[in-house]
């Protein structure tokens, strides 16, 4: 029987190639000032992100404090259906904590991590390039003995030397790592710089047909999104990411974001994710919910305005067709419906649509005054209300 490429699992009843969906809302994510959890919170999230589908959630750090530890304990304890995962450094001590944890879960993952940029061993770590691998190796051989699955993070490994990555690399898969993950931890590389670094590792590390190559994109650039799909059309098969994109400084590569856009251009990607889309809304406001922090309207996906349209020109253009300036539809990602909101740039079709939805059929000459005085009313008011349409459309005034 043919043994599973780990670079590439088959997907059920799909010819596409599946790309694991590794969340780290609750380590990297949590970690950002001002998005902390309490455990109840956090497992809380745990339970809606395997509803959303993703394959791994990395629970914690459970070395960080002993909130942390019981968090991840009680997320391996209850979560059943995605794998959860711990960090830890390359130290004895991490590993046998997170190890501890992780106990109780149905498919644990130790996530071992050292820094290998020449500015991080040098300043940060006080290692030399062979220290480093020694480091790496007796890290992921100790997270071996104690746990069915090992992934190794070459922290700040874009601003590594490619060759000494690729050597690294192939020394962490000899000691058992089955996941490499490519950390871009500083957001600083271009989407066609991430390109070429996993092309070039794929070709070059020895053993790499044995394991899964992963990506981690900060976005301190903004290009989190963009460098983690260039990394998946180089043959990346795991994305690290956040619900909307909370995460150290300027955040993670949002997850919403990728499954997406991995989503709507298939044709152009090739592969799919596990993420049940029409969960992506709802969880994403749990997550605002817990964190206290609002997800901005006009963000991608899940902000308020991802489908509302308030031109004219657009609402004409939606009226007729869809298509015209939507490229997703609203409930693939949670949304109930698209939204013609009406204010001082809509246009007669949309209100008279509207009226129509509230059981008004104005004559054309009465919907001319109607929207006279609607114009007049959305000059004032940056957003007109139903309420305001029934008041116009009754000949009363409207609250202002
Ligand atoms: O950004 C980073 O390098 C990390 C690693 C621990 C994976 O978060
Ligand atoms: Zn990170």
């Amino acid at each position: 029987m043919p043994t599973e490429d780990p670079q590439n699992p088959p997907v059920p009843n799909s010819p596409r190639e599946r790309v694991r969906v590794f969340d780290t809302t609750l380590r990297d994510g949590e970690q950002a000032p001002g998005f902390s959890m309490t455990r109840a919170q956090k497992l809380r999230m745990a339970n809606a992100l395997a509803d959303l589908g993703v394959d791994t959630i990395e629970a914690g750090f459970p070395q960080a404090s002993d909130d942390d530890f019981a968090a991840v304990q009680a997320i391996a304890r209850e979560v059943r259906s995605a794998g959860v995962c711990g960090l830890a450094r390359c130290q004895r001590g991490d590993i046998e904590t997170a190890a501890r944890a992780l106990e109780p879960a149905a498919r644990g993952r130790i996530h071992v991590f050292i820094a290998t940029s020449p500015l991080h061993r040098e300043f940060k770590l006080g290692m030399s390039k062979d220290q480093v691998i020694d480091a790496a190796v007796a890290g992921v051989r100790r997270a071996n003995e104690l746990c069915g699955e090992v992934e190794f993070s070459a922290e700040d490994a874009m601003r590594t030397e490619p060759e000494y990555l690729a050597e690294v690399f192939a020394a962490v898969i000899e000691a058992g790592a089955t996941t490499l993950n490519v950390p871009d931890t500083v957001g600083y590389t271009t989407p066609a710089e991430m390109h070429e670094r996993i092309r070039y590792l794929r070709g070059s590390v020895r053993g790499i047909e044995r394991a899964v190559i992963s990506v981690h994109c900060h976005d301190d650039l903004g290009m989190a999104v963009a460098n983690s799909l260039a990394a998946v059309a180089a043959g990346a098969r795991q994305v690290e990411c956040t619900l909307t994109g909370i995460g150290e400084r300027a955040g993670n590569a949002a997850l919403e974001e990728i499954a997406m856009a991995l989503k709507t251009r298939a044709e152009l990607y090739g592969v799919e994710t596990g993420v049940r889309t029409p969960k992506l809304y709802p969880t994403a406001r749990l997550l605002a919910q817990i964190t206290g922090h609002t997800i901005t309207r006009n963000k991608a996906i899940v902000g308020e305005n991802a489908f509302a349209h308030e031109s004219g020109i657009h609402q004409h253009g939606m009226l007729k067709h869809r298509g015209t300036y939507e490229i997703m539809r609203p409930e693939d990602v949670g949304f109930a419906r698209s939204a013609l909101v009406l204010g001082k740039h809509s246009g007669r079709h949309a209100l008279r649509e509207r009226l129509s939805a509230l059981g008004f059929a104005p004559a054309d000459g009465e919907l001319e005054q109607i929207f006279a005085r609607f114009k007049a009313l959305a000059d004032r008011k940056r957003e007109v209300f139903d309420s305001d349409l029934e008041a116009l459309a009754l000949g009363r005034d409207a609250d202002e």
